[in-house]
Order: structure tokens, then C-alpha cells, then sequence
């Protein structure tokens, strides 16, 4: 797994844990003999003369160890401890002094130094410090990646268990912002089809914008490059670009959510006290949790495709009907239209209306089942083809119900020849207990069926139509949905 490969290249250099120290002293003496000893037991080291120095090279570079004098030129051994401190609190410091500043070691142990060695000291002595410091590194380490494997795992159970995509990223960014302490955490990722950040999931100070990151542009191009990226000052302020509140004094850690070479999203972490930089492992922890964010996401894409092809198979068998059905062409489409727009006039929610949508393409699909004798036959029919043009909501029932995602749409199918007074079929249903999506249906159904021609007459006009339904408000038809019905009509003519 990429996280494993992240901590093992940072962790490993050729199958060994390579521990870095770095040696800080004005003597240069000291520091070349630290130099040979330290490499000689297999720490990566590098030496600094000064303090300024050596706070630039720990900026850049990665140390697990900091050995330090007390008093040199310009900034002390102090000042180092507190700039590595603030910038990585794992890091270990040891602290190298003369007698004379005994209390001012004792001081540094205080403000977060490991432990002290008085100069001049033997070298032994020095390595032994420096190897229980290293163990303590280890075992950090370990927890850090025990903790990760547990948070990892109790994500992948719900990840294989059936939430929905929005509940994962939820879980996710509350993992992450309970992993680092965060003050906001905002996933931004790209909608299917479109090249753009659309879609977000937040969590914290980011929940209370409608977007956090305002300049997606310059934030895809950095962690394009990048596992991981800290925004700090100027630059902070650029990526939020007035889109959040600002942050002068703030931290935001952005880390990739990938597929292969495709950047599908990112996952920023704001921290906003002006001391606090992200540490590496929380780097890691993040980068982590963006993985499991990035499946989760490319799951669902793989699935909405899945669908939308299903969707387009399942219209083509209901064209297919209505090519089978010469007297109903058109009639899917048309009781889809009415339906949908009198179920907005109604103020139904826009997922409702996609549901009613899909219904109203599909509520006649039982009827491919039947003989096209059947279907168009001119003259009356028997009771025998009467019963057998009655079965089409059960059909139908029968053929969309194993599709998980025509979940809302099969009762709607199912009930869509009740009638409000309990005079239809299938199952006699009267009131609110028929599905209001069937229940909408129905007039639209009904003034369609009314104002179509048919071989063995014409349709009615609009006013007769009208009339008809009107006649039927309250008995056959609910009569909110006919009131629905009417006003969308008249808004629609008016136009
Ligand atoms: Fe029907």
C-alpha cells in the first residue's frame, strides 16, 4: 500500500532504519570527532557551526536527532532547541555544556531538551544517550504506525459496509481532524465528468464556509507535485483568497487524493494557532487517510457509470415498449414531463423529482411482457386481456425491484393505476397511503391518456381534458396533485 511504501522511504534507507542526527557546536573539533562516531554506528549525520545554521538545515531536512552545544556565537543551543520545537516536538535534543552552565542544561531539560551531557565527556557515554534516545524513537514509531493500522482498519470495515459515499468522506474527515487535532478539514474532489473540485465534505472552522479553499488552481498544482504540502503566511492567504476567514498566523496541510496519475481530490487539515506546524507523522497520517478517501471516491465514479449505463439500458427497453405499443408512442415521455413538473410546482425536493422522472419513463415498462395483439387491439377487449393488461404494474414491479438503485422508483411503478377513492389496481389502495409519486402520476396518466389520439378516436382538447380531471378531483384523483396539476398548466400556456 502506498502509505507503507511513504513511511518505508522515509524510515529505511536499504532494508535498515538509518537514524539522522544533527551535530551543532562552534568547535570544530568536536563536531568532526561526533561526525566519525556517529557514522561509524550507522546514523546519517551532518554537523552546523552555529545555530542559525543549523535552524535552516532542520527547515529543510528531515532529523530525528539534534545534538547540541549550549553557548555559541550568536544564537545559542537554546534558541535551537526552541525553533526545532516549535517546528517538530518529536525531535530529540541533546544538549552538550560546560559546568558553568549546568543550570541553564537543567533549564533546556524544562523546556523539552532529552537529556544533557557535561563537557568534556566520553564518547561512550555520549553514544549511550544517543542510542536510548533512538530506541524511544522506535518505539514512537511503532505506536505511530499501530495507531495508523487500527484507525485503517476500522475505516476499510466501513468502507466494505454499505454507507454511502458522502457517509465515508464524512468518516474520514472526522478521523482526520481527530488524528491531528485539527481546527477545520476540508476534502474537495471532482465531480464525475467534470474537471473541477466541485464537490466538498468539511468538517470543523472549514464547515462553516460554503467552500474553505478558495483558488483550487494554484492548490492542484502544488499537491500535484507533492505528498504533502504545509501553507503558511503569504501563501496561505493566496490559496484562501478572501474565500475563508483569513488566516495570517494559521498552518493548512494538503495532501493528494490519487488514482494512479490522476489527482482526484485533496485533503486540507487547518490548523490555526501560529506556532503549530503539522509534524510528519501527522503528515503521513493524512496522507493515509486521503487514500482511503481516493478508493472510496473512485468506487463511487465506477459505480455512478455502472448506473448511468444501467439507467440507459433500462430507457432503451422502455422506448423499445413504446415501438411495441404504436397507440402509447410518446406517452412515457409525456406522463414524465407533467409528473415531474407538477411535482416541482408541488415544492418536492430535487431528488424526488429524478425519482419521479425515471417512474415516468418506466411505469408502463410491464407491459413489454404482453402480446402486442393485446395491446393494440383496436376493439374492446375481453375480460381475460383486460386482466392481462392490469398485470403490467406487477410486471413492471418484477422487473425493476433487483435493481438496487430503482429502490424509490418501483412503488411508484407498482401503484401507478390505484386510484385516491381505493378503485384501482393492483392493490386497492385509497389516500396518502398510495405513494404521492404514483398519486401525481395518476392525473398526469390520465389527461395524457385523455388528450392523445388513438386509431378508434381523437383526443380530447385541453378544457374537456380539464374538466374530466376536475370531475374526478377527490374520488379517482388526489386532489392536491390535481390543484398541482392545473396551476402548472396555466403557468406553462401563460408563458
Ligand atoms: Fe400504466
Amino acid at each position: 500500500m502506498a502509505w507503507v511504501n511513504l513511511i518505508e522511504s522515509l524510515r529505511m534507507e536499504a532494508g535498515k532504519y538509518v537514524g539522522r542526527v544533527l551535530v551543532v557546536d562552534d568547535e570544530r573539533d568536536i563536531t568532526a570527532v561526533l561526525e566519525d562516531v556517529l557514522e561509524g554506528k550507522g546514523y546519517s549525520t551532518i554537523a552546523a557551526h552555529n545555530a542559525q545554521d543549523a535552524i535552516e538545515l532542520f527547515a529543510r531536512e528531515k532529523f530525528d536527532i539534534v545534538i547540541t552545544d549550549l553557548k555559541m556565537p550568536g544564537k545559542s543551543g537554546l534558541d535551537l532547541l526552541a525553533a526545532v520545537k516549535d517546528q517538530n516536538p518529536d525531535t530529540i535534543v541533546i544538549i552538550m555544556t560546560g559546568y558553568a552552565t549546568v543550570e541553564t542544561a537543567i533549564d533546556a531539560l524544562k523546556k523539552g531538551a532529552y537529556d544533557y551531557i557535561l563537557k568534556p565527556f566520553k564518547i561512550s557515554e555520549l553514544l549511550k544517550i544517543v542510542e536510548r534516545a533512538f530506541e524511544k524513537i522506535l518505539l514512537a514509531t511503532e505506536n505511530m504506525q499501530l495507531k495508523e493500522q487500527v484507525a485503517l482498519l476500522e475505516l476499510s470495515e466501513a468502507v466494505s459496509s454499505s454507507l454511502s459515499l458522502n457517509d465515508i468522506l464524512l468518516m474520514v474527515v472526522k478521523a482526520a481532524q481527530r488524528e491531528l487535532d485539527a481546527d477545520g478539514i476540508e476534502l474537495l474532489f471532482r465531480q464525475p465528468g467534470s474537471s473541477e473540485f466541485a464537490r466538498r465534505v468539511s468538517a470543523g472552522i472549514c464547515a462553516s464556509k460554503e467552500r474553505f479553499v478558495a483558488n483550487t488552481a494554484l492548490l492542484e498544482a502544488k499537491v500535484r507535485e507533492s505528498n504533502a504540502v504545509q501553507w503558511r503566511g503569504d501563501e496561505l492567504t493566496t490559496i484562501l483568497n478572501g474565500g475563508a476567514p483569513q488566516l495570517p498566523e494559521g498552518t493548512m496541510l494538503s495532501v493528494p487524493l490519487r488514482r494512479g496519475s490522476e489527482l482526484l481530490g485533496v485533503l486540507n487539515a487547518v490548523a490555526t494557532s501560529s506556532n503549530r506546524y503539522f509534524l510528519p507523522r501527522e503528515e503521513k497520517a493524512l496522507f493515509v487517510l486521503g487514500d482511503r478517501a481516493a478508493t472510496s471516491i473512485e468506487n463511487a465514479l465506477l459505480y455512478a457509470d455502472l448506473e448511468a449505463t444501467f439507467k440507459e439500458t433500462i430507457k432503451s427497453l422502455a422506448l423499445a415498449l413504446e415501438a411495441k405499443d404504436a397507440y402509447t408512442h410518446g406517452h412515457s415521455e409525456n406522463v414524465t414531463r407533467l409528473s415531474a413538473r407538477t411535482a416541482k410546482e408541488m415544492g418536492c425536493s430535487q431528488d424526488f423529482v429524478e425519482t419521479i422522472t425515471q417512474a415516468g419513463i418506466l411505469h408502463d415498462i410491464g407491459k413489454i411482457g404482453i402480446s402486442g395483439a393485446i395491446l393494440n387491439k383496436p376493439s374492446k377487449l375481453t375480460p381475460a386481456e383486460h386482466s392481462i393488461i392490469q398485470s403490467h404494474p406487477q410486471m413492471g414491479k418484477r422487473i425493476l425491484e433487483n435493481i438496487s438503485f430503482l429502490g424509490e422508483v418501483v412503488p411508484i411503478v407498482y401503484h401507478h393505476h390505484e386510484r385516491f377513492d381505493g378503485s384501482g389496481y393492483p392493490e386497492g389502495l385509497s389516500g396518502e397511503d398510495i405513494p404521492l409519486g404514483a398519486r401525481i402520476m395518476q392525473v398526469a396518466d390520465t389527461y395524457d391518456a385523455m388528450t392523445s389520439n388513438r386509431p378508434y378516436r381523437n383526443g380530447l382538447s385541453h378544457e374537456a381534458a380539464r374538466d374530466e380531471i376536475l370531475r374526478c378531483r377527490g374520488t379517482q384523483l388526489d386532489p392536491q396533485c390535481v390543484d398541482a396539476f392545473m396551476r402548472m398548466w396555466e403557468k406553462e400556456n401563460a408563458e
